[in-house]
């Protein structure tokens, strides 16, 4: 039987086991996880997630969190020549299951546009766009990655509506794949850049990113999934 709206997804198996490695420093005995920067948290991330395989990064831009290591082993695609491989990532030019990792960093709403667009390209002008373009990239995302995903999702406001992101990207995984995030990490800015604090700063969440890491242990064939 089939039903209005059904869309095939795969079907996930996991999360995997949580996977206990050793501190690079050896000191600490946890791991922190709050970062001020991006390409800190991911350091830390594929040193505990992720430490071997590939990577693509479907919204490579200029290739910031790799600053501290791992680029060797990404495919950066990019709409913007910036990358390795110029693609629209809602149609990527790879075959399922290409790379064990896939890595998305969507542009966020920029009100003014002018200064982030100058350094990221067009950007949606609401929020409500910027969260359906991470729906649409996601998907791809789970088709091309073998072993886990890695998202960066910021919150926002549209004036007096608050976004909260991070929870709707981690309800629409759950319905599409069954997988709650393996682990999340968070940057939180120590100063809003200009962009972000744009009219009367209502709200708390603004100067935080999530880093939602998703993981599992197999992907079984195609199942039908209803929304
Ligand atoms: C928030 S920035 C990513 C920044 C990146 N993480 C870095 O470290 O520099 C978003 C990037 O997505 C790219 N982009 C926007 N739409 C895209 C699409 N449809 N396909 C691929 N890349 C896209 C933009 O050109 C921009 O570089």
């Amino acid at each position: 039987m089939t039903f209005e709206n059904e869309t095939l997804a795969p079907a996930f198996v996991g999360p995997v086991e949580r996977p206990v490695r050793p501190h690079p420093a050896g000191k600490p005995k946890q791991w922190r996880n709050a970062y001020d920067d991006s390409a800190d948290a991911m350091e830390a991330i594929l040193a505990v997630h992720f430490p071997e395989g590939s990577i693509i990064d479907v919204n490579f831009g200029l290739g910031v969190f790799y600053r501290n290591g791992g680029r060797d082993r990404v495919t950066g695609v990019d709409i913007r020549p910036t990358g390795d491989v110029i693609a629209n990532n809602k149609e990527l030019p790879f075959d399922a299951d290409s790379f064990d990792v896939a890595v998305c960093d969507p542009p966020y709403k920029r009100g003014d546009g002018q200064k982030y667009e100058h350094r990221y390209g067009v950007a949606p002008k609401t929020e409500t766009k910027v969260t359906w373009d991470y729906y649409a990239t996601l998907t791809e995302c789970l088709r091309v990655a073998r072993r886990g995903i890695i998202v960066k999702v910021q919150d926002g406001t549209d004036g007096h509506r608050f976004h909260a992101r991070h929870l709707h990207i981690a309800e629409w995984m759950k319905q599409r794949t069954g997988l709650e995030p393996h682990d999340i990490c968070v940057n939180v800015r120590k100063t809003l850049a200009p962009t972000m604090a744009q009219g009367v700063p209502h709200f708390f969440q603004n100067g935080v990113s999530y880093w939602l890491i998703y993981a599992w242990r197999s992907k079984a064939p195609f199942r039908p999934v209803r929304f």
